[in-house]
């Protein structure tokens, strides 16, 4: 068993006072870093990369030990539970993620596989208590899946989307079947989060990366109403586990994400920390929100910045430092020690 209950990651979670503010970073396992790309060729491709729990755990522990992180995240990725169901996944160099067996109609659908987590994806619970087992006690380790609206997409896609048309037509064309997609991929995330939580994980987070793409009816509809689904299920099923959502583009839902039960909240970087504070209060801890796009400048305007969103979340607690979304492969990695090193220093 872990003992990270009074580390600064799940304290600032709780709303409770903390030394100075934790921070970690979306995507912190990813190609900026050289020792990523080194396991990365080892081990072929990203997916072999993910499928294989000594690797994974390898890279997981990668960013904790070279920059101290406060909190360490699964390295999976949210399209894993798709291609357990039988989508298909795979990776086009440079293109992304595509699925060979993309869903096409509502008969598709309704054929969905109910998975067994432990069964189906048991080589990420594997990840999991390796990492566990692996990582300092006192670092906590983020499990994670994407939101049932963004799994969609690609699902609906079979690729990344510009405008969603295809899978937007189906919720607006098919609600029934689009309802029934949303309630299968929640209750499969549920379980998919709730195995991870049992293999050691110590928060959970999902990521609604296009929910910001949806009008605020359909938001409301299928990507709000299935997080909700989770945050219950997730509520019987591990009530000890603090939960983060994160939606990009999801500034305008801010209120009703809080109001879902949720633990913390991820904020993007087109929205003040300050003002996402005032309008949530002191319902849910906040995450984020630096502009990826500042670490590519230089240590200087890494530091102003970082600067800015400290201080515009102010006093108090409640606030784990992170970027608005993930880091981007070109980024240098003295900047992102610079990064650590001003929100570590911040006086609270
Ligand atoms: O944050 C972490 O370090 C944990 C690991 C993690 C990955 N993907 C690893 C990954 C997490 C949490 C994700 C989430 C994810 N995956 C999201 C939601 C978050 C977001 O970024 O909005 C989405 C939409 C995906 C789907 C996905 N996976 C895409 C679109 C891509 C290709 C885009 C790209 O950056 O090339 C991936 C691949 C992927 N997942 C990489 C990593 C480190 C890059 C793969 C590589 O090494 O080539």
């Amino acid at each position: 068993m872990s003992d990270c209950q009074q580390s600064l990651f799940l304290k600032a979670l709780r709303r409770e006072p903390t030394s100075r503010r934790p921070i970690w970073m979306m995507r912190q396992a990813g190609r900026y870093l050289p020792e990523y790309r080194a396991t990365r060729a080892r081990a072929g491709s990203f997916l072999k990369l993910a499928g294989n729990p000594e690797l994974a755990c390898e890279v997981t522990l990668q960013p904790i030990e070279r920059y101290g992180f406060d909190a360490a995240i699964l390295f999976s990725d949210i399209l894993i539970l798709p291609h357990a169901m039988g989508l298909g996944l795979g990776f086009e160099p440079g293109e992304g993620p595509f699925f060979e067996r993309p869903i096409r109609s509502p008969a598709d659908i309704a054929a969905l596989p109910v998975i067994d987590p432990n069964d189906d994806t048991g080589y990420v619970m594997e990840a999991v208590r390796l990492i566990r087992a692996s990582l300092p006690r006192e670092t906590p380790l983020i499990g994670f899946a994407g939101s049932p609206w963004t799994v969609a997409t690609y699902m609906i896609e079979g690729r990344s989307s510009k405008d969603f048309a295809t899978a937007k037509t189906l919720l607006l064309a098919e609600p029934d079947a689009a309802q029934q997609l949303m309630n299968t991929l929640a209750d499969a995330t549920a379980d998919y989060l709730a195995a991870q939580v049992e293999a050691g994980a110590d928060a959970l987070m999902i990521f609604d990366s296009w929910g910001g793409a949806l009008s605020p009816s359909l938001y409301q509809q299928f990507s709000l109403a299935s997080q909700q689904r989770i945050v219950q299920r997730l509520e019987a099923s591990c009530p000890n586990t603090p939960l983060i959502l994160f939606g990009k583009g999801c500034g305008q839902h801010l209120e009703a994400l809080a109001d879902t039960g949720c633990a913390g909240l991820g904020v993007d970087w087109t929205m003040d920390m300050g003002e996402a504070r005032r309008r949530v209060g002191d319902r849910v801890a906040l995450q984020g929100n630096l502009d990826p796009a500042v670490m590519l400048t230089n240590p200087e305007i890494v530091r102003r910045e970082a600067k800015r969103v400290l201080e515009s979340f102010g006093k108090g607690p409640g606030h784990i430092f992170n970027l608005g979304h993930g880091i981007t492969p070109g980024v240098d990695p003295e900047h992102v020690a610079v990064l650590v090193e001003t929100v570590k220093s911040w006086k609270i």
